[in-house]
């Protein structure tokens, strides 16, 4: 077969059928030709069985852009059958608005050598009878036969995923448009909220005041107690709230920063009662600590994790808070460990998710929003937060964070 044209081995067997009935080769040749002949027939049957067996569309072409090769499921695919398109342009196949930057590529492959899609699955739009544009996955082999290049193509039509991808699309922009809109309700709502709670907690110190000149009635004191406390507990739970949804909306200041003095900062703002706690700093091998990300956000992921531990240690006879750094790569790990009262198995994936607490915690303050921060903060730095605890034997939680910018995603 000439590698200029488009003969097919059927042809060549043709040919050498017609040699034959004109009698002109003797019978040593026509042995040849025969044995030639089956030899072609199985390999092509070969071929054909495999390609044909595709539900994806297979096509060569030569390098004029001529179609020589075309299975079933090229049919299926375009709705052409194979000897409407054979010996024909490729780009019939394509949009019009796609022809030229074919002709250009094609051009440059064959002067350069150099491929840019070939070798590589690609998506793109094909054209089907009657003008039908529809998204294709396509990836492009090349080949040579005596010095002249042919190309196979391997199309897949995609037009059932993308339909699914786009619906997909949709349904999470509706759910981000939904979330967006009651995110900003919430806040509207605990912003409205703060003025009248934070004049109540005043208007209850004014009473207090004025009360305590007067002949103390425990009574009333008892009242007066539970007033304040229920207005602080109400005021936090607006602080966390507020805090929580201003977090995705504020733009992070991001520096290389010593994590181990963040810590003795913290460590030297913590309140009388954390110090009775016993809690220790161990900065292990890891001194300087560097990491990169927003100070003021980490050092609020150290104060709710070290209040967490105070909060939930419960009664041990000697309570310890240790706190230690270890370099891990690209990444720094700190880990915050309590010998307290630990959280049961079941609740540990849920902890971190707003506004989750442990049932029973017997008293103990909070709104359940700390760890969902905590998880917030760490993660849009690009690192992770998990715990390890059992019940009655204290949790420890671990939170990593990059080194520089470029250990960013390296995680
Ligand atoms: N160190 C710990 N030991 C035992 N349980 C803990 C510990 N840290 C967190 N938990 C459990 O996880 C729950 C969620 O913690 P989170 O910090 O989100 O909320 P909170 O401390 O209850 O309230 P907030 O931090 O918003 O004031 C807590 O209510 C508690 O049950
Ligand atoms: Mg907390």
């Amino acid at each position: 077969m000439s590698p200029k044209d488009t003969t097919t081995i059927c042809d060549l067997v043709n040919e050498i059928a017609l040699l034959r009935k004109s009698g002109k080769i003797n019978a040593q040749i026509d042995d040849l030709f025969s044995r030639v002949e089956r030899a072609l027939t199985y390999s092509e049957n070969r071929f054909r069985s495999v390609a044909d067996s595709e539900v994806d569309a297979i096509i060569s072409t030569t390098s004029g852009d001529k179609i020589i090769f075309w299975n079933h499921g090229a049919s299926k695919i375009f709705g052409y059958e194979e000897k409407e398109v054979m010996g024909k342009s490729v780009t019939m196949l394509m949009p019009p608005s796609l022809r030229k930057a074919h002709k250009k590529g094609l051009k440059r492959f064959l002067e350069t050598g150099v491929p840019k899609i070939i070798g590589k699955t690609v998506e793109t739009q094909a054209w089907a009878r009657g003008k039908r544009e529809f998204p294709i996955e396509l990836s492009l082999a090349t080949w040579k036969s005596h010095d002249e290049i042919f190309f196979t193509g391997i199309i897949r039509d995609i037009s059932e995923r993308k339909k699914a991808q786009k619906v997909l699309e949709d349904l999470n922009a509706q759910a981000k448009r939904r979330t967006d809109e009651l995110e900003t309700l919430i806040q509207m709502v605990a912003h409205d909220l703060k003025v009248p709670v934070v004049t109540i907690g005043g208007l209850l110190r004014l009473l207090e005041r004025k009360l305590a000149s007067q002949t103390a009635q425990p009574e009333v004191e008892n009242i007066l107690q539970h007033l304040r406390s229920a207005s602080k507990t109400l005021e936090n739970f607006l602080a966390d709230l507020l805090d929580a949804l201003a977090l995705e909306k504020t733009q992070n200041a991001w520096e290389t920063f010593a994590l181990d003095e963040l810590l003795k900062e913290v460590f030297d703002n913590l309140g009388e009662e954390i110090h009775v706690k016993g809690i220790q700093i161990d900065l292990g091998d890891c001194t300087p600590a560097k990491v990169y990300g927003d100070r003021n956000r980490i050092r609020q992921v150290l104060e709710n994790l070290i209040t967490n531990a105070v909060k939930h240690m419960g009664e041990p006879d000697h309570p310890v808070i240790q706190v230690s750094v270890h370099c891990d790569g690209d990444y720094v790990t700190t880990t915050v460990k309590d010998n307290g009262i630990g959280i049961p198995k079941e609740y540990q994936e849920r902890i971190f998710d707003r506004f989750f607490r442990v049932p029973k915690a017997n008293g103990i303050k909070g709104s359940g929003l700390g760890l969902s921060i905590v998880k917030q903060i760490v993660e849009s730095h690009g690192g992770r937060v998990w715990v390890q605890s059992e019940e009655g034997k204290g949790a420890t939680f671990f939170f990593s964070l990059p080194k520089t910018a470029s250990s960013l995603g390296t995680h």
